[in-house]
């Protein structure tokens, strides 16, 4: 069965672990591991975990996950301060270093196991920063998160927040952080560093700019609700100390290595035929150095270009083409 499907069929089991249902569940990720599987395996192994007991819940923790929810709007102008984004639609299929994949992993298992976290006082790793450059997974690592553990997934509109009338910016931000404290979801700040980053701007907006910043570094110190935050942003460098302190997990998303990039020209490809003359390994080294969104770009377009010309297989010189004609777009 294809990952994708067992994925899906997964995430419709629930109940006790002695469950029929749940053993079947659980031997299959066992073949899934003696395949050499290990990633989808640790995949259905978290969707699996997030289900048992689910009916069985204790009653003194809240469950809000149906509770409605209906995303906050500008005061003023009506606009939604964030944009949901359908489950189906959530980018999951990631290549990642073992490394970023079980930093990744932790933080989905610390939110599984965050009731018998709490038992101890302890609290799950809530509030993640992205870095990295530029197509290199941040916002698909979001998604994943909230993909994985079934979460819904919300974006935060910046330009709906920041564009409202002075003094009105902080509430939003605000009213924002309220309304999804008691309800189970993956947050999204992207490229929040926006705001951040303005934190040394001389301009006569400085006075509200500062004030901003402040409200969310202060929202996010206190933020222990029911979901996860995650903030991406590029440019590491320049950000402020003070917001590094204010996440639980901060997890930089590297450009892919060799062995990562023939995995990803893998599944980019897997639809179609490969020439005989391509060689992955020889093509991946000519791609060192590209962004993961770079490489199946150009994969793509190397494809695209075969299925136009009606040829049977994808050769070395469309990939060669592609790959020149990228290269000019890659930082
Ligand atoms: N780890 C990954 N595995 C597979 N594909 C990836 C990975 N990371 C990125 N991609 C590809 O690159 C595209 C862009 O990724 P993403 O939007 O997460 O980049 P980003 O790091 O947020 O970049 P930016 O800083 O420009 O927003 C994805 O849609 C996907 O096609
Ligand atoms: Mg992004």
């Amino acid at each position: 069965m294809n990952q994708a499907l067992l994925t899906r069929l997964f995430k419709s089991i629930e109940g006790e672990p002695t469950a029929p249902l749940m053993k079947i569940a659980f031997s299959i990720i066992e073949d899934e591991k003696k395949k050499g599987h290990t990633k989808l395996a640790n995949k259905l192994n978290v969707i699996l975990s997030t289900n048992i007991n689910k009916k069985t819940a204790d009653p003194t923790f809240r469950v809000t996950k149906n509770k409605e929810f209906h995303v906050p709007v500008d005061r003023r102008y009506k606009l939604p301060l964030a944009t949901h984004i359908e489950h189906d639609y959530l980018r999951h299929n990631m290549v990642l270093s073992s490394e970023v994949e079980s930093k990744i992993l932790r933080i989905e298992k610390e939110y599984i196991a965050r009731e018998r976290l709490a038992h101890h006082g302890l609290n799950p790793r809530k509030k993640i920063l992205f870095y990295g450059s530029s197509g290199c997974g941040k916002s698909m690592g979001a998604e994943r998160i909230a993909w994985d553990l079934g979460l819904p997934f919300y974006k935060v509109r910046f330009d709906s927040i920041i564009s409202s009338y002075l003094g009105e910016s902080a509430t939003n931000l605000q009213n924002l952080f309220k309304s999804i404290e008691d309800y189970p979801s993956v947050l999204l700040l992207d490229e929040f560093d926006i705001i951040g980053k303005q934190r040394n701007l001389k301009s006569n907006d400085v006075g509200e700019i500062h004030r901003i910043v402040n409200i969310l570094l202060g929202l996010l110190e206190e933020y222990n609700g029911e979901g996860i935050i995650i903030a991406t942003t590029n440019l590491e460098g320049s950000l402020d100390k003070a917001l590094f302190r204010r996440f639980d997990d901060f997890i930089e998303l590297p450009k892919p290595d060799e062995t990562e990039i023939v995995k990803l020209l893998q599944i980019s490809f897997s639809a179609l035929k490969l020439s005989k003359e391509v060689k992955l390994k020889t093509v991946a080294k000519k791609m060192a150095g590209m962004s993961y969104a770079i490489i199946d770009k150009v994969a793509t377009d190397a494809a695209k270009k075969s299925i136009i010309s009606s040829k049977k297989e994808i050769s070395l010189e469309d990939i060669q083409a592609s790959l020149e004609e990228n290269k000019r777009i890659n930082k």
